[in-house]
This record gives structure tokens, C-alpha cells and sequence, in this order.
């Protein structure tokens, strides 16, 4: 009887020993393509150079539609910190934008400032202001998206 009953139970170890393998496998590929994402990996000030970033950011800005980055801006919440009277405090202005960010973080081009600023906000933070900004953007856009929104604060008339 024992005997029989230890035999019936083997079809059961598989089963269980299958779901721990697929659990093991799926827990390593989550790990692996979240790590794939947009959000960049934290880069040591010294290591930047005028080409960090750019293979990406070139690829976002091909075919970007900066009149689409405006509205995407207030869809997505950026000018309730960006505009408004309040926004010297809160954060610094769109406007001018794109020209402090060829100076902000040297030696990153000004597109590669503002992806990072957007996809890893905390990897720099602009004196006098606090890292309030949102860490999730880049989990949450689509990379036409983001790209609109990059193209958008880097025209002159972004506010
Ligand atoms: C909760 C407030 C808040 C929201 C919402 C927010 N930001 Fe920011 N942002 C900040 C603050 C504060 C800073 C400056 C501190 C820092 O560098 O993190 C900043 C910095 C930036 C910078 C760099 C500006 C510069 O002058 O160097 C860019 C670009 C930017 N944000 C884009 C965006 C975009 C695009 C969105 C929406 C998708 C957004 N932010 C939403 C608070 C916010």
C-alpha cells in the first residue's frame, strides 16, 4: 500500500519541481529586462563624455514631434512643477531650457542632458532645487513619447 502510494506521488514531484524551475526562470528574465530599460544606469560624473547617451537619444529625436512634446507636457503633469508662478521654487522654468542645458551637466550635449534628466532625474540635481521630480517617467512613456517631449524643451520656445 505505502509503497503504491509513494509510486502515485511521482507525477506530482514533477509538477513541482517544473513550477520551481519556470519560477527560477522567470524571476532571472524579469531581473535581466528590467535592467534593459530606458532608464539609464547612474554614470559617474568623470566618466561623461560628449557621447554618453547619444546612441539613444539620436534614436529618439529621429522623426520627434516637438509641437507633439507640448501638449505631452501637460498631459503628463510636467508644468504643474515647470510653469506657473510657483515654479521658481518648485523647479527650474521650461523656458530657457534648452539653452541652460547646453551648459548644465558638461560634458553631455544638451539633448543628453534632458534625456537624463527625464529618464534618471536624480543622476543630477540642479542646485537650489530638491529631487522632487518623479523617478518613474521612463517606465511609464513610450519611446515616441519621450522622444516628443525631449524635442519639445529643446526648441527655444518651450514654457
Ligand atoms: C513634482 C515636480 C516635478 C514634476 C511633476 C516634473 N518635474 Fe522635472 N524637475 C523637477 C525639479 C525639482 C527639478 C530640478 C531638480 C532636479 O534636477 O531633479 C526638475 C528638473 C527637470 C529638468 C532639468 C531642468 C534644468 O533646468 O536643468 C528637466 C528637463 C525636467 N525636469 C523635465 C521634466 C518633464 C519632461 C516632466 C514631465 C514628464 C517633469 N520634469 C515633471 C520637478 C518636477
Amino acid at each position: 500500500m505505502a509503497a503504491a502510494s509513494k509510486k502515485n506521488r511521482l507525477p506530482v514531484y514533477i509538477v513541482i519541481s517544473l513550477l520551481v524551475v519556470f519560477s527560477v526562470a522567470f524571476v532571472v528574465i524579469l531581473a535581466i529586462t528590467t535592467e534593459n530599460e530606458m532608464a539609464a544606469e547612474p554614470i559617474d560624473a568623470n566618466e561623461l563624455t560628449a557621447d554618453t547617451y547619444m546612441t539613444e537619444v539620436s534614436a529618439l529625436l529621429e522623426n520627434a514631434d516637438a509641437a507633439n512634446g507640448a501638449v505631452l507636457v501637460e498631459k503628463y503633469g510636467c508644468i504643474a512643477c515647470h510653469r506657473g508662478e510657483m515654479v521658481a521654487k518648485i523647479a527650474p522654468p521650461f523656458i530657457g531650457a534648452a539653452e541652460r542645458a547646453t551648459t548644465r551637466r558638461p560634458p553631455l550635449t544638451a539633448a543628453a542632458y534632458i534625456y537624463e534628466a527625464i529618464v534618471n532625474p536624480t543622476a543630477y540635481v540642479v542646485p537650489d532645487f530638491n529631487a522632487v521630480m518623479p523617478t518613474d517617467y521612463a517606465a511609464q512613456f513610450s519611446e515616441s513619447d519621450l522622444g516628443d517631449i525631449m524635442a519639445y524643451l529643446l526648441t527655444p520656445d518651450a514654457h
